[in-house]
């Protein structure tokens, strides 16, 4: 019954989940689920094999629709969002993919500021355009990072020292446990430095729409050294910080048109202040950085990688370590995850070697 590649099935469903409750409009539909999907030209990796099924879900009812299918043939499921942060294996993923492309921008205004309400599946740079274009204040140091708004809840996107955690008023949810649609505020949604209820609860929450509260006056962010410097004695508009901050991620990331990345590969450790003292008596010239949801030390690992043990540009087969940006992983056209692995798996050695830490990921790593 295997299909051939591309080859569309539908499923059929009369236990499609009830929700009548639901803000949106609900309506039943057949879905169509693809069989032997290849998955590397839907990341920015540009890797991995096929997912043995694949649905795009543009509604509730439709996601609905195709976790019951997941469910009725025991198939582990895998939600995705823009690709930026996912590194599927080359051998594929045997269950079922369900790319959350669920729409809509709405921004209603109030006495300061504004509430910008999005769809999962919305660009995220799109969104902060829009709050820029708008003369919204919030996120405009968060431009230009690739992804769905879906995306950038799960992973509490950061950068230039601002999180989305900020600016979050609510994420409406669907509660697969309890089969109903739920709105979490920010607080619920329990964030921490690329880390959230939706990542600790991996599967439980599938998120549908997100709400920006972005304001009409706030002081530019310029806390981080890269804005400092450059606005150094002036007062920058948001376009002036945007365009800032693109030029500055142009200047380090990887072009995602010609490699294949999902930026930062692994996540800065963080540790209490004790531990990093440590750390900064051996590498003076390190610098520390502070976040904006605990009182813990950001460990710059880019720093050490580069400065520490000096492993820029180092390769592994079709992988290697960016040159302009040690953090981050950059593959060549058709590149495969076992280099991408293999390259992980030895910088964790040198790293446990040299300051006794164990890294972690921060691109999601999908097993097959
Ligand atoms: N550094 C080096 N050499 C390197 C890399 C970094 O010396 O090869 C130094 C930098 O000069 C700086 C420090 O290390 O003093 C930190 O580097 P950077 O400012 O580039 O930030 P990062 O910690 O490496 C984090 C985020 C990025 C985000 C930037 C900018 C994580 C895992 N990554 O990178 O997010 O864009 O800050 O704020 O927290 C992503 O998550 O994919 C991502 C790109």
């Amino acid at each position: 019954m295997c299909a051939s590649s591309g080859e569309r099935l539908h499923s059929h469903h009369d236990n499609v989940l009830e929700l009548a409750s639901a803000s949106h409009s609900v309506h039943k539909q057949t879905m169509d689920i693809q069989e032997h999907l290849p998955l590397a030209p839907l990341t920015t990796f540009g890797i991995g094999g096929l997912a043995r099924f694949f649905a795009r879900a543009r509604t509730v009812a439709e996601i609905a629709e195709a976790l019951a299918f997941a469910k009725e043939k025991n198939l582990s499921v895998c939600i995705l969002g823009g690709g930026s942060n996912t590194l599927f294996d080359d051998a594929g993923f045997q269950g079922l993919v369900i790319k959350i492309e669920v729409g809509g921008i709405t921004l209603e205004r109030d006495g300061d500021g504004a509430l910008l309400v999005a769809g999962a599946g919305e660009s995220w740079d799109a969104i902060v355009a829009r709050a820029v274009g708008e003369n919204l204040w919030g996120v405009e140091n968060l431009s230009a990072i690739p992804g769905t708004i879906g995306g950038a809840v799960v992973q509490n996107i950061g950068a230039y020292g601002a999180a989305l955690s900020q600016t979050l008023a609510w994420a409406e949810v669907y509660d697969t446990q309890k089969k109903e649609i739920t709105k979490l505020s920010g607080g619920e949604c329990a964030f921490g430095y690329r880390d959230s209820i939706f990542k600790r609860h991996d599967g439980r929450y599938v998120i549908l729409r997100a709400a920006l509260r972005l304001l009409t006056a706030l002081a530019p962010d310029l806390s981080y050294r890269d804005l400092a410097e450059k606005f150094k004695d002036t007062s920058p508009s948001l376009v002036d910080i945007r365009e800032a901050v693109i030029a500055i991620r142009k200047n380090k990331f990887p072009d995602m048109a010609l490699e294949g990345t999902a930026g930062s590969f692994f996540k800065n450790p963080v540790l209490p202040k004790a531990q990093t003292d440590i750390l900064a008596s051996k590498y003076p010239g390190m610098p520390l950085f502070s976040l904006p949801e605990s009182s813990d030390t950001k460990v710059p690992l880019g720093w050490i990688l580069d400065h520490a043990l000096n492993v820029r540009g180092m390769r592994i087969g079709s992988a290697r370590l960016f040159e302009k940006q040690a953090l981050v992983i950059v593959t060549e056209k058709n590149g495969s995850s076992k280099d991408v692995a293999a390259l992980a798996k030895e910088i964790q050695n040198r790293v446990r070697d040299a300051i006794g830490i164990a890294i972690e990921p921060e691109v999601r790593v999908v097993a097959q």
